[in-house]
């Protein structure tokens, strides 16, 4: 009997210092950096496009995004010794393929807006050991020019340019406050 309650016991502390392989501190500490990793990539990314936005419109900005949005995160990636990964349920580009896990988060922060939850950001460990940072990418008013409904917030022009570029876009239809998707981050160490 004593026996089985030290048995129960030490499997009930294994379990609690399992989950407390990744501690609130360093919870906290990647939260941060997260944090400062997705708004540096937004601030990089914004910039640039509104720059090619003043200077030739959409006309100048999709193209722009398509050859430049990758190796824009490629750079900031190294520089953070992390991957910095922008995905979404609902794709402009080919060449971004959602993970399970950010589809669960993103159905997930889905729900939470739709019920007019607050949403946070998500960190954790993955089974090998890698530490994840998730982070809402939320449509803001200068995001639907691209992003927008056509002929509403998006000029039928501006769809044509896209439309020419990725055949296969649905990332449009948004409205500002929707969730565009996820900033998907993993530290390397
Ligand atoms: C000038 C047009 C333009 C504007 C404005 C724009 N985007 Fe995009 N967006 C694009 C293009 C083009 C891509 C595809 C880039 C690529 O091929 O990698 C894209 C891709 C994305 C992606 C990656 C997922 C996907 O569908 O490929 C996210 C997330 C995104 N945009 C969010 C935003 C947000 C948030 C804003 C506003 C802050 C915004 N975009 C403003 C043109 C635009």
């Amino acid at each position: 009997m004593l026996l089985k309650k030290i048995t129960i016991l030490s499997l009930f502390i294994s379990l609690i210092s399992c989950s407390s392989g990744f501690s609130e501190k360093e919870k906290q500490e990647y939260t941060i950096k997260g944090k400062e990793i997705a708004q540096a990539s937004f601030n990089e990314l914004s910039s640039q496009l509104m720059t090619q936005m003043q200077a030739g419109g959409p006309a100048q900005a999709v193209p722009f995004c398509k050859e430049q949005a990758a190796p824009i995160l490629a750079q900031l990636s190294s520089k953070y010794d992390a991957n910095i990964k922008r995905s979404s349920d609902l794709l402009r580009s080919c060449k971004i393929e959602p993970t399970e896990r950010e589809l669960e988060i993103i159905y997930g922060y889905k729900k939470l807006i739709s019920e007019k939850k607050d949403i946070q950001p998500i960190v954790e460990v993955d089974s090998d050991n890698k530490k994840h940072f998730y982070a809402p990418i939320i449509v803001k008013t200068n995001c639907l020019v691209c992003h927008g409904k056509v002929n509403e917030t998006m000029s039928v022009k501006t769809d044509s340019i896209i439309k020419s570029i990725y055949p296969f876009d649905i990332a449009t239809g948004y409205n500002e406050g929707d969730l565009r998707g996820v900033w998907s981050i993993t530290f390397n160490k």
